[in-house]
């Protein structure tokens, strides 16, 4: 039996903060500095969060019998920190449909995908959630380390999304370690061919359907045709260019000794704690909450 290596740092604590936003304040329908295309490739990102997060903790579930003390430990932490983002993201989501948005073709996209994943082999769910994981993650990063992505945004909803940016970085690892624990006994080119090929997969849908889901919703905002496209493009691969400042940690993914916590980023978490005044709270508090 091969040893499964868990680089996830020793002293990670992952602690849910139950937070809610946007429950008093109402946000204007471009929140985001008033700007289509980005509020439009954040809500259809937002979209996907409480069907795609519920469907995460299903996938790492369905593998945690016999997980070792301390990835079990992890799982919990994992789940309750996407329950809860689930929650705010639904919320978040009902906020812009009475602001006028109608979101139910992004949505019926991401079932269809989802229902796809799930139509196959569950480590095949799990492989696509390592490999969403890891793309949030990096997301989330580069979210926290350059804070010109969230600029002119609403102050309330700017929260949530570092909020939700900082627990995506803390449980990086959780999806991954689980997938380790679960092909303890492949071998390491059968582990490697299976989590590249479910990367290119999720990469390429991820990629297509956010584009189609923001120019959807400009569309809504009646901006069409190729300036939908230019503005569009150009936030997402020039400036800010989260796409493009992301490439290089995505390439990563494929190296041979790849794991998330190869890049300990927990100094933004802290950073980010600190000056929105998040305090942690212990699991099993939260967990009763949700
Ligand atoms: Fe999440
Ligand atoms: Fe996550």
């Amino acid at each position: 039996m091969t040893a499964t290596i868990l680089p996830t740092p020793g002293d990670l604590s992952i602690t849910p903060r139950d937070r809610r936003f946007g429950r008093e304040t109402a946000a204007p329908r471009l929140w985001h500095g008033g700007r289509v295309e980005a509020t439009a490739i954040y809500n259809a990102l937002s979209t996907t969060f409480p069907a795609g997060e519920a469907f995460f903790v299903e996938s790492v579930r369905a593998f945690r019998d016999g997980a070792p003390p301390r990835l079990a430990e992890e799982i919990k932490g994992f789940t309750t920190q996407e329950a809860i983002h689930s929650r705010e993201h639904d919320a978040f989501n009902k906020r812009a449909t009475k602001s006028g948005y109608d979101l139910s073709r992004l949505e019926a996209q991401v079932e269809k995908r989802l229902a796809t994943t799930r139509g196959k082999n569950p480590i095949v769910s799990l492989a696509a959630t390592m490999a969403l994981e890891h793309f949030t993650a990096i997301l989330a990063h580069q979210l926290l380390a350059e804070p010109r992505h969230l600029e002119g945004a609403e102050k309330e909803t700017a929260d949530l999304w570092r909020w939700h940016a900082v627990e995506e970085i803390e449980h990086k690892g959780v999806a991954y370690d689980t997938w380790l624990h679960a092909t303890r006994d492949w071998p390491r080119r059968k582990r490697w061919k299976l989590k590249a090929k479910v990367m290119m997969y999720v990469t390429r849908n991820f990629v297509v359907d956010r584009t189609a889901g923001a120019l959807e919703l400009m569309r809504q905002d009646g901006v069409k045709g190729l300036k939908a496209w230019w503005l569009l493009l150009t936030y997402l691969w020039v400036r800010p260019g989260m796409f493009r400042k992301i490439a290089g940690a995505w390439l990563k993914f494929f190296l041979p000794r790849f794991h998330p916590w190869n890049e300990d980023d927990r100094e933004l978490l802290r950073r980010c704690d600190a000056s929105v005044g998040h305090v942690p709270e212990p699991a099993k508090k939260v967990r009763r909450a949700v």
